[in-house]
């Protein structure tokens, strides 16, 4: 039996700019610096048919948000991303949802952000990382305390005013009251949302071998701890590990992703999800796709209709891990009822897979799953756990447990 696309699970699109004006020491990301090789218009070309290709496994679905993450989409010129956002209603028939657009604060411009939202950005994330001039020099950042608060300005005075500001706490030589500074400088923005990230040092990165000295773990507790502190005095409710927002203005994009929904990811390294269901049997089969990662292997191969360099489909111990990795990542934990509609399976395959977990850690019943207060500080824990219960060693690579 053929399996059908069609189905109730929400669908995203994380569609990847894999260029920045300079790359950062801490940085993993996919990103590479713009004066290798960057070709606005190609790119996009390539996006386009990455898309239409895509879409032959979800057509008849609809969007719930868009995302344009990076590197630094913000680098893209507002025709690029209006030709992308187009593009993609013409072939999903949305109306008004979240389309997010990543911006590091050394591309600011009145003018480029006024246009931005004339192409259908609805929400900014900021890459502020501190407003602290001398932090921000060790981070390697392009931009300083001034333009940080600049930027923050003209995205207001673009009219965008749904806005997610990322720092970043555990810097070199960074002190609690520095870290506390930085969120209270946020604060004073009332932004719907802030995303709070301990610096950590990734393979691949200039930190990796030369890593400068960071502060100790206990400083780094206490840093976390009263500036998780100040965000809850301020109406920031933390729902995830390092994302805050003030009620109602979680982000949409990043939920779906935690909630274990379905995403399409287009552009250099971007991954996808996508799950079909039998109409008849509704056995439900879950396909990962990753496309090549270099930024000129990606555009050659998407001209010939092979952006996607492997794919995946999911098995139940996959499955069940995966959900888990996610979903516990979120405060809230995750509803059975979404349980067994995104994965297909039923509450005992769930129930199963955590049952030698303490249950002064992990809560699971009928209605939900979980982590207790203790058990969220101990997530890593958990999760290392569970990885070497459900899944075969030879798949371990394949997930980041860190924070
Ligand atoms: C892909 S970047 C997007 C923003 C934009 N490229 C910029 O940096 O301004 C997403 C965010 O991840 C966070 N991040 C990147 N590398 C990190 C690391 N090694 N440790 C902690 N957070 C990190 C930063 O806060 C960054 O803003
Ligand atoms: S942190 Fe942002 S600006 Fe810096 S290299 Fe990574 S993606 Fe680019």
């Amino acid at each position: 039996m053929q399996a059908s696309s069609q189905n109730d699970i929400p669908l995203s699109l994380y569609v990847h700019i894999p260029w920045c004006v300079k790359k950062c020491p801490y940085c993993d990301f996919n990103s590479h610096e713009k004066n290798n090789f960057f070709d606005e218009k190609l790119y996009v070309k390539a996006l386009l048919t990455d898309l239409d290709n895509e879409y032959k496994n979800c057509q008849q679905r609809t969007l719930s948000s868009i995302f344009f993450g990076g590197g630094t989409p913000s680098l893209f010129s507002a025709e690029a991303i209006q030709t992308i956002i187009d593009h993609a209603r013409k072939l999903f028939n949305f109306d008004d949802i979240e389309i997010t657009l990543e911006a590091n604060p050394g591309t600011f411009e009145q003018e480029k952000f006024t246009a931005f939202k004339n192409a259908g950005i609805n929400r900014l994330s900021i890459g502020i990382q501190s407003f602290n001039d001398s932090h921000l020099k060790a981070l390697g950042r392009i931009h300083d305390r001034v333009q940080a608060l600049s930027a923050i300005e003209t995205a207001y005075n673009a009219g965008l005013t749904n806005i997610n500001l990322d720092l970043m706490f555990g810097l070199p030589q960074q002190t609690t009251e520095q870290a506390v500074d930085d969120v209270t400088a946020a604060c004073e923005f009332d932004v719907p949302h802030i995303s709070h990230y301990q610096l950590t040092i990734e393979e691949n990165t200039y930190f990796h071998k030369h890593t400068p000295i960071l502060p100790e773990s206990d400083v780094i507790w206490e840093m976390q701890t009263t500036c998780q502190a100040l965000l809850t005095e301020k109406s920031y409710r933390q729902y995830e590990i390092s994302a805050y927002s003030k009620t109602g203005r979680q982000c949409l994009h990043n939920l779906n992703y935690w909630q274990f929904g379905d995403y399409v990811g287009i552009g250099a390294g971007a991954h996808g999800k996508i799950t079909e269901r039998d109409k008849e049997t509704g056995d439900i089969k879950i396909t990962r796709r990753w496309k090549h990662r270099q930024p000129q292997q990606y555009i050659k191969q998407a001209s010939g209709n092979k952006a996607a360099s492997g794919q995946q489909v999911l098995d139940q111990q996959d499955i069940v891990f995966e959900y888990l990795l996610n979903v516990l990542r979120l405060k809230a934990g995750g509803n059975i009822n979404t349980f067994e509609n995104n994965t297909g399976l039923k509450y005992p395959a769930l129930e199963q897979a955590v049952k030698n977990i303490d249950s002064n850690l992990l809560i699971i019943n009928k209605d939900k799953i979980t982590t207790t207060d203790k058990g969220f500080l101990f997530l890593n824990e958990i999760l290392e756990n569970l990885v070497q219960r459900v899944i075969p060693q030879s798949c371990i690579r394949r997930f980041s447990l860190k924070k």
